[in-house]
């Protein structure tokens, strides 16, 4: 590849990232751009893709659902539906996609992933949160070790001590049983623990959980004030044992636990730690005994299935956190053996190339219609954008493509009532993903809440793609007794264009298996992503800076000298401003 400079290429704005890159021919031989598959993909959508109407291809084929849908059945008699037809996808769309797929390497990568290869290159790391759940105990190889030795016996660990919270034989210093957790973490050391206690809500067995993730003070004072330091179990979680927020909050929440305890001796019984980091949980003042390990080749934002699962053992009860990673174990499986055209993350991941390459769609919409998912979308937010947030390859050049989307999304049919407007009928092309479990665990009034929340699942889907053509919106406004002038008026704002793609996935029920075959679909898509577009999903170089600048930057505000030079004009005129208000009070 030429060498051009970064600024060149990251111009933002009518001639940016993508436009600057996209035609240029100084790209890399194994670039994605450059891939015979893609180019062939290319020609195909600029050729069809703005005649492709979802709703002609489903009146011409009876049979669509058939084709583009794949329904997964679960031991325990569960199962697991996808159903993507909805999608602006044909038979040849779909070839092409798998042999994309087959073409950027995506069987042989995975299998490097499966066999403890250190594919994370950047941080000589393997990548092995598989092993974590690999109920199968197939022995798993890193630098000549088999991992599985070690996660079974911190599973070990973990299934004791937390028979021993919820029996109560572990107790607090004053001898009460341990009523409440705190999760002391940031990050993938906070937002996995948090989706799952709050997705597995209905199952809770142990303590009640809380969790204190952000430096604000007022995180760590809102969660305190509610509770009884003779009955709170800390939990301080944290791969590195360094990070700044983490450790802040954690010696915070010890302070206030000595302020009524007492006595140091008392910490042994309420702080533990979940960490790689055995050195620094011990200069904490955490025994190494309360420590619960895990390992360099397991990523924060994959860890939740680590010892960092530990808030969710105590909440849930160890044989359901079994499940959890039984569910996503079944998925290894799947995602290991499946052919590629019948391989969950695999169709997950091509309909996102196919949208973010093709069709530059920007974002990702997770829209889980169950309440107890509400966090699932904010959990892949970290799970997918510090993992695909990237435009270096793997051979260290600038992508000349777009690669992880914007996630975002909210459980409905809130989000129906915010935002769903600009899904509907907004300028952009947003593809969603619609998850919905058939049977709800709170069934109100004879179920009538669910019948309705479904009701909106399935609707929502059918607008999408189905929209309201300018005939039926006339017909519609005539039926209201609405005369020409009117409907000149308003008939353009009431048309929807439709063709605007969704996936459905559809669970029996919201249960630990379920929930955990769903996570790893989306953790190997995210792989997937990350194998067509060529770059390392398992490092996060891109948060050091901010963590960086934000270290000198806290030296500055505790001095009372203004800046006058140190860095850019508006940097030096907030920090001055804080300053001077510090001053002043
Ligand atoms: O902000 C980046 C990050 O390193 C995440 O990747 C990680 O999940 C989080 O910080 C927390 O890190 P740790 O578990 O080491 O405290």
């Amino acid at each position: 590849m030429e060498n051009k400079s970064n600024t060149q290429l990251l111009m933002f704005g009518p001639k940016g990232l993508i436009e600057s890159g996209q035609r240029s021919s100084t790209v890399a031989d194994n670039c994605l751009t450059k891939d015979p598959m893609f180019q062939k993909l290319r020609q195909y959508h600029d050729e069809c893709a703005n005649t492709m109407v979802m709703n002609d291809m489903f009146d011409n084929d009876p049979k669509r659902f058939e084709k583009f849908h794949l329904k997964l059945s679960t031991p325990y008699y569960g199962f697991l539906l996808f159903d993507y037809s909805k999608n602006l996808i044909d038979d040849t769309i779909m070839k092409g996609l798998l042999e994309l797929a087959q073409s950027r390497g995506v069987e042989s990568m995975r299998d490097r992933m499966f066999m403890g290869e250190k594919i994370n290159f950047t941080e000589n790391r393997a990548v092995l949160h598989i092993a974590l759940r690999n109920r199968s105990n197939r022995p798993i190889m890193v630098d000549g070790q088999n991992v599985m030795i070690d996660v079974n016996r911190v599973l070990n660990k973990m299934q004791e001590f937390s028979q021993q919270i919820i029996d109560g034989v572990w107790t607090g210093y004053s001898g009460k049983k341990i009523t409440d957790i705190v999760n002391i973490g940031i990050g993938g050391s906070d937002l996995g623990p948090v989706m799952v206690t709050e997705a597995l809500k209905h199952y809770q067995k142990g303590p009640n959980v809380h969790f204190v993730s952000n430096i604000d003070g007022t995180h760590l004072h809102e969660t305190l004030k509610k509770l009884n330091p003779e009955t709170t179990l800390f939990i301080i979680a944290s791969k590195t044992f360094t990070t700044q927020e983490t450790i802040t909050n954690a010696e915070s929440a010890r302070d206030w636990f000595l302020k009524h305890a007492h006595d140091k001796s008392h910490v042994a019984k309420h702080f533990v730690a979940l960490s790689t980091n055995k050195e620094k949980v011990t200069e904490f003042g955490i025994d190494s005994n309360s420590m619960f390990e895990f390992w360099d080749w397991v990523g924060g934002r994959y860890s939740l299935w680590s010892a960092i699962g530990l808030s969710i053992c105590l909440f849930i009860g160890f044989d359901q956190f079994e499940q959890l990673l039984e569910g996503a174990h079944f998925i290894d499986e799947h995602f290991r053996r499946a052919p590629l055209a019948q391989n969950l993350p695999v169709l997950m991941a091509l309909l996102g190339v196919w949208y973010i390459n093709f069709y530059d769609a920007e974002t990702q919409a997770i829209l889980p219609y169950d309440q107890y998912l509400h966090r699932f979308a904010a959990y892949f937010q970290q799970g997918d954008m510090e993992s695909n947030g990237k435009y270096v390859t793997r051979s260290g050049q600038t992508v000349n493509y777009r690669t992880g989307p914007i996630v975002w999304g909210e459980p409905g049919t809130n989000g129906q009532h915010a935002f769903y407007q600009l899904i509907h009928q907004g300028t952009r092309l947003i593809p969603c993903d619609f998850i919905a479990p058939i049977k709800t665990l709170n069934p109100i009034r004879g179920g009538l809440h669910h019948t309705i929340l479904l009701a909106n699942y399935l609707a929502q889907t059918e607008a999408l793609m189905r929209g309201k053509s300018s005939e039926q919106a006339e017909k519609e406004l005539r039926d209201q007794g609405k005369n020409d002038e009117e409907i000149k008026k308003i008939l353009p704002h009431k048309i929807f264009e439709g063709n605007r793609p969704t996936n459905s996935f559809l669970l029996d029920v919201i249960s630990p298996f379920n929930l955990g075959a769903l996570i790893a679909s989306y953790e190997h898509k995210i792989f997937v992503q990350g194998v067509i577009w060529d770059i390392n999903s398992y490092d996060q170089w891109g948060v050091e800076l901010g963590k960086q600048l934000a270290k000198t930057i806290e030296k500055e505000l505790q001095s009372k000298d203004l800046l006058i030079d140190t860095h850019d004009c508006s940097t030096n005129a907030l920090i001055n401003m804080i300053k001077n208000i510090d001053n002043q009070s």
